[in-house]
């Protein structure tokens, strides 16, 4: 076991680079599976839920080698087992190898999908898109098992534009026979980089980053290669602790356009940053004005850089609205930063935030991927020690986090306990 420990007040200088996207490589490491033959993914993040998707993919039998963020998987000796419960629970992605496998063997048995405890987090949307291209599903307790006679393209309307309902239903139509049409589609840009690889594969998809996704089946995709594109959200978290401690903090490496909803409720607040090229250098803002947020799906403000922006808010001068609209739960930082003194009340999923306040190092509980993320921020800025515990949460999406804050000034270490 171990916890983070931060001595709060150091000033933020020098570079840090941002890694390869998880919600992207989560996604294009299942989909590697869909073609017959090797693929290489590049600047693949070095995070854990990349390892628990590595322990699938060798038990399904596929070779899999890794060297310097570039993974090689070879899948000509793909065996289609049941993914049992141990693996599947460990990362909500897991749920990608149902639409990959429902689309190659026409069957799958994978227990439920794991993931952080921000809500109830159910898949009814993927299991809707798999039905309308024709497949059973059964379910057994805990255990999914989809059979399909064939797969026939199809409209298929989503009721939420869900990331992963999107992506699944482009994994199981890929290879389907005739056309699907995905209405309502989610349009983050990581669906791009997997439609991008489909694409490189021997697919034809078009309109992802879109609402409408069209994807014409074929019969067979072939080895390929692909970059994992920057993780927006890794880097939302780091220019946001540029934003409070900033001097000339450089974030590099990062997609600026990608970041665009953070970047306008920035200069709304009136933090000051500079953009060239794939870098922005941002420094701490003194006088923060306080604002209203509300998460959207994309490319509105994202939900995964809610809780980062809401320890921001603290530090503001007025009160701000921090408004959650994706996750029925994504609120479990809140009372860890009422802990180290911040001024909230929390009405369901609206807090309204009262800035500026000081904040006071303590004892603080991750209780998932991104409350931790903005556990971190809060310890950073706060007066005295901060220890955090249940930390594994942040090092599934966070990586080498404590040497690139380390690096550029932070007095923040693990600690074995
Ligand atoms: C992806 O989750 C991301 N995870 C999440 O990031 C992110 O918060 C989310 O998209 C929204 O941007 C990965 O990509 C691995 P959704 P996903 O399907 O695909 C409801 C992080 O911190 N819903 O867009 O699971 C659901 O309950 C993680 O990196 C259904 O009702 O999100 C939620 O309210 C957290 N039925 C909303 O849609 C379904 O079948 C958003 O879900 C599917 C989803």
């Amino acid at each position: 076991m171990e916890r983070i420990v931060i001595e709060g007040g150091s000033p933020l200088k020098g570079d840090i680079t941002i890694g390869g996207a998880k919600n992207s490589a989560v996604a294009l490491i299942p989909a590697a599976l869909l073609a017959d033959g090797v693929c290489t993914i590049k600047n693949v993040p070095n995070i854990t839920d990349k390892d628990a998707l590595f322990d699938i993919v060798k038990l399904l039998n596929c070779k899999i080698t890794e060297s310097n963020k570039e993974i090689k998987i070879d899948t000509r000796d793909l065996k289609n087992v049941l993914i049992n419960e141990e693996l599947s629970v460990k990362l909500r992605a897991s749920y990608y190898f149902m639409g990959v496998l429902l689309s190659r063997y026409k069957h799958v048995e994978i227990y439920f999908p794991g993931g952080c405890n921000i809500g109830s987090r159910p898949i009814d949307l993927h299991l809707k898109g798999f039905k309308a291209l024709g497949a059973k599903v059964t379910k057994r307790g805990h255990k999914y098992i989809l059979d399909a006679q064939e797969l026939k393209g199809n409209t298929i309307n989503l009721d939420f534009a869900s990331v992963g309902a999107t992506i699944n239903i482009m994994f199981a139509a890929v290879l389907a026979n005739g056309r699907t049409i995905i209405k309502n589609a989610a349009k983050e840009v990581e669906i791009i980089n997997i439609m991008d690889f489909l694409n490189k594969m021997g697919a034809k998809i078009s309109g992802a980053g879109t609402d409408t996704i069209i994807i014409d089946g074929v019969n067979k995709l072939s080895g390929t290669d692909i970059e994992v594109i920057p993780d927006r959200i890794e880097a939302g978290t780091y220019i946001i602790m540029g934003a409070l401690l900033g001097d000339n903090l450089k974030v590099n490496g990062i997609i600026p356009e990608h970041n665009k909803a953070l970047f306008s409720k920035l200069e709304e607040m009136g933090v000051e940053f500079s953009i060239e090229g794939n870098s922005v250098t941002i420094n701490k803002c003194n006088n923060l004005k306080c604002t209203n947020i509300k998460t959207l799906v994309y490319p509105g403000f994202p939900t995964d850089l809610g809780q980062p922006m809401s320890v921001l808010l603290t530090q503001a001068s007025g009160v701000s609205i921090m408004e959650e609209t994706i996750w029925e739960n994504r609120v479990g930082h809140y009372p860890y930063l009422q802990k180290m003194g911040a001024n909230i009340e929390l009405n369901g999923l609206v807090a309204t935030i009262k800035g500026k306040t000081p904040l006071k190092g303590t004892e603080i509980n991750a209780t998932d991927l991104r409350a931790g993320a903005a556990l971190i921020v809060a310890g950073l800025i706060a007066s005295g020690t901060t220890m955090i515990y249940d930390i594994d949460y942040i090092l599934r999406g966070y990586e080498n986090i404590i040497n690139k804050l380390t690096n550029v000034g932070a007095k923040i270490k693990l600690e074995k306990i």
